[in-house]
């Protein structure tokens, strides 16, 4: 049995997401041996799901971490990196959290308009400006690889570190090679929304032996195991139990990968014959994990903003979330210190921001939930006048 049950009665809301977890039984059974030899953490199922994961990805070294962002945390450490490090602002706020957790400052730098990665040419104005950057730190916004040849072209010009946060990424593709692969260092999450699930963990994977030997000590307090470190660590292990879900979640990553596509294919055959939503764009020898499906709700040809659009979707039992709207420099912990000088130049993100609703998707979904969806959203297109009218009163004054 694992939880692949769609069913949702009609009362029921739709949720945003779901984690395709695997089945209990293969669960259980790896529990058993844990039980037999009492090793809950540190231990082989550890072990195996850094050499699947190595070995998947193809020749990396990977280091499994309690989650991606103590994982990304310890990589900045790892890196030895200073000064400043340029970063997206449309993403999730932990990314940028990594570097203020190491004293670092982070300069945010705008998207491209279509694909909503790091754009290059926005980096590029960044380090042309500043001396003091040491790194630049790419994000995978959904799964959708980087620009990433660009961006290592750039880290080469100016002889600085390159990281990824690939949160979102586990099973990516860029031009057929696995996301995983490329900078010096990039992190998954496994926490359950992503693609690999094992509750909570996170997964760091490197080219670069040493840096791997440095993240195994760092995630164990810095212990080299002569109680003696030189690394100012933490504790960032991944426990055995947390392997175990992940070893059986990784086994239906493909599987869910494929249906994932298949269900945006679903989503946009229907979606792209309403006026005013617009989709990431994806290069053509890249493959998104869709950890979201993030659509643009363009509010005059639409006919309604954003916003309205998911108090409405609320209203008929449909769960949204605006994905990356604040983006990270207009939040409250950043806006003062590290926001309000980048605003003028982060253009495309703040409007792309105003724009984004992510819909439901889930590994295991069905195709009527996405037909259901889908024909919400073009009753709300076709009644647009009427529901704006009704969201508009529904504002406090
Ligand atoms: C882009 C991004 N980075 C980092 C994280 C943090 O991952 P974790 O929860 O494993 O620490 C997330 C979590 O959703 C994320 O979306």
């Amino acid at each position: 049995m694992n939880n692949e049950s769609n069913d949702i009665r009609s009362d029921e809301m739709i949720p945003f997401t779901k984690p395709t977890l695997p089945p209990l039984n293969e669960y259980k059974s790896r529990l058993e041996q844990l039980w037999k030899t009492g090793q809950v953490t540190n231990g082989p199922l550890v072990r195996e799901t850094e050499a699947l994961l190595g070995y998947y990805i193809g020749n990396v070294r990977c280091v499994a971490m309690a989650n991606c962002t103590i994982g990304l945390v310890l990589a900045i450490k790892a890196l030895g990196l200073k000064g400043a490090v340029v970063l997206p602002s449309f993403t999730f706020f932990a990314t940028a959290h990594s570097l203020i957790w190491n004293g670092l400052e982070p300069v945010f730098a705008d998207i491209d308009e279509h694909t909503w990665n790091l754009a290059p040419a926005s980096v590029k104005k960044v380090l042309e400006q500043r001396r003091d950057v040491s790194a630049i730190l790419g994000v995978h916004v959904f799964g959708n690889p980087c620009q990433v040849e660009e961006l290592e072209a750039l880290a080469r010009q100016y002889d600085i570190k390159l990281l990824f946060d690939s949160a979102h990424a586990l099973g990516s593709e860029s031009s057929g090679k696995k996301v995983g692969a490329f900078g010096d260092v990039e992190v998954f999450s496994l926490s359950p929304t992503k693609p690999v699930v094992a509750a909570e963990g996170g997964v760091a994977s490197t080219s670069h032996e040493e840096l791997a030997k440095a993240l195994r000590y760092g995630r164990d307090y810095g212990n080299e195991g002569d109680y003696d470190p030189s690394f100012i660590g933490l504790n960032a292990r991944l426990s055995e139990l947390h392997a175990a879900m992940a070893l059986g979640s990784f086994e239906m990553l493909e599987r869910n990968i494929k249906h994932r596509n298949e269900v945006v294919s679903r989503y946009k055959s229907s979606l792209s014959l309403i006026p005013g939503i617009r989709f990431q764009r994806i290069r053509e020898k890249d493959r998104s994990t869709y950890k979201d499906l993030t659509v643009l709700i363009e509010t005059e040809e639409f006919g309604m903003s954003r916003d309205a659009l998911s108090w409405w979707l609320e209203r008929e039992r449909i769960d949204t979330r605006k994905y990356y709207s604040p983006p990270v420099h207009r939040t409250r912990a950043y806006w003062d210190r590290w926001g309000k000088y980048r605003d003028e130049e982060l253009h495309v993100t703040n409007r792309i921001s105003e724009y984004v609703l992510s819909l439901p998707i889930w590994s295991h979904m069905d195709d009527d939930i996405v037909d259901h969806v889908c024909e919400t959203i073009n009753t709300a297109h076709e009644t647009a006048k009427k529901i704006d009218a009704l969201y508009r009163k529904s504002l406090p004054n």
